[in-house]
């Protein structure tokens, strides 16, 4: 296995909208355990393809963070169930360092492929629906910091900017 590299905002490659997976062959199982490798490594509780490089529709999770409620999501989609919205903090190991508030739909129908290739749904509340929904977004190019405020979007930006040349001089 292998730690992958994880792209940081604003990498304009974290815009990417991902395609669907077509097969699920050695090579995706064998993504498949370094994204929970590499996702584990950062102590994150979701990874999408798009945060990898890899433009396929894909995400991990484990909201444990310690391996005992994995998830694999192979061509995801998502239903909102009710009206009910909820305000919660969001992080993402694309934007390290920052939490913000998002507000999103807190009941979700998820619909998607296991590791098995096999189709399977769940409905989700509350922190699952969150992530999901964080998750799915990173698949169409989407981060958690283009809802909150410009102001605060372009300073995380500057920041991260800042911390990305010194990494590149050390
Ligand atoms: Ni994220």
């Amino acid at each position: 296995m292998a730690l992958l590299n994880i792209l940081e905002f604003p990498d304009p490659r974290l815009r990417t909208r991902a395609a669907a997976v077509k097969n699920i062959d050695d090579s995706l199982l064998a993504l498949i355990d370094d994204m929970f490798e590499t996702m584990y490594a950062a102590a994150g509780i979701g990874l999408a393809a798009t945060q990898i490089n890899v433009h396929l529709r894909l995400v991990v999770m484990d909201l444990s963070g310690e391996g005992t409620e994995s998830l694999v999501l192979i061509n995801p989609e998502v239903d909102i169930l009710d009206d009910e919205r909820e305000r919660s903090d969001e992080g993402c190991l694309s934007v390290p360092g920052y939490y913000e508030t998002v507000e999103r739909a807190n009941h979700i129908r998820l619909r998607a492929l296991g590791r098995d290739g096999k189709p399977f749904e769940l409905e989700a509340k509350d922190l699952l629906a969150v992530c999901i929904q964080h998750e799915l977004d990173h698949l169409e190019g989407k981060l958690f910091v283009d809802y909150i405020s410009p102001l605060k979007r372009t300073r995380i930006r500057s920041k991260l900017e800042k911390k990305h040349r010194l990494d590149h001089q050390a």
